[in-house]
């Protein structure tokens, strides 16, 4: 067992970890936030994804003693003050989701995926690896988002959703 110190959603929980423990099922078995779902566990659906100190990663893929001293921001952790974080409202406005499973890991990666776009960071996609910041396409999010399935296939909603949350609202 292993004590680990992990900020989640602000509040910083401390708890001795089997150091074989996924970080989605700390999340979900030991502190009890289960907006991140388990889906394949093994990487390729993206229905796990949580962001750590802003990254998106796949939680399922992760061991929680790793992120000892990180912080953790699960679907939970979204809103402000009783508000829905506006790519959530976005989701809602454009129909981004049918059963829901899917949504908590759309969400988080879309707002990692958003800051990797802002860095610089290039896609299979992008055209020309040497810009400072990617401009995102439909193309481009389709791309990026890639890793994230919806089995109800609710795609097109969820890419008008980010298109309005992060390149519409950047561009106006
Ligand atoms: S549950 Fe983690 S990628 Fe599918
Ligand atoms: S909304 Fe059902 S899996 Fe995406």
């Amino acid at each position: 067992m292993t004590e680990t110190r992990i900020t989640i959603n602000g509040s910083e929980v401390t708890t001795a970890l089997d150091e074989r423990t996924s970080l989605l099922d700390f999340l979900r078995d030991h502190v009890g936030l289960t907006g991140s779902k388990k889906g394949c566990n093994q990487g390729a659906c993206g229905a796990c994804t949580v962001l750590v100190d802003g990254e998106r990663i796949n939680s399922c893929l992760a061991l929680a003693v790793q992120y000892d001293g990180r912080s953790i921001t699960t679907v939970e952790g979204l809103e402000r003050d009783g508000e829905l974080h506006r790519l959530q409202a976005a989701f809602i406005e454009h129909d981004g989701f049918q059963c829901g499973y899917c949504t908590p890991g759309q969400l988080c990666s879309a707002i990692g995926m958003a800051g990797e776009a802002e860095r610089g960071v290039p896609s299979n996609v992008t055209a020309d690896i040497g810009e400072r910041v990617v401009t995102l396409d439909r193309n481009e999010l389709r791309e990026r988002m890639s890793g994230n399935l919806c089995r109800c296939g609710a795609y097109n909603g969820i890419i008008d959703a980010i298109e309005e949350t992060f390149v519409t609202a950047v561009a106006r």
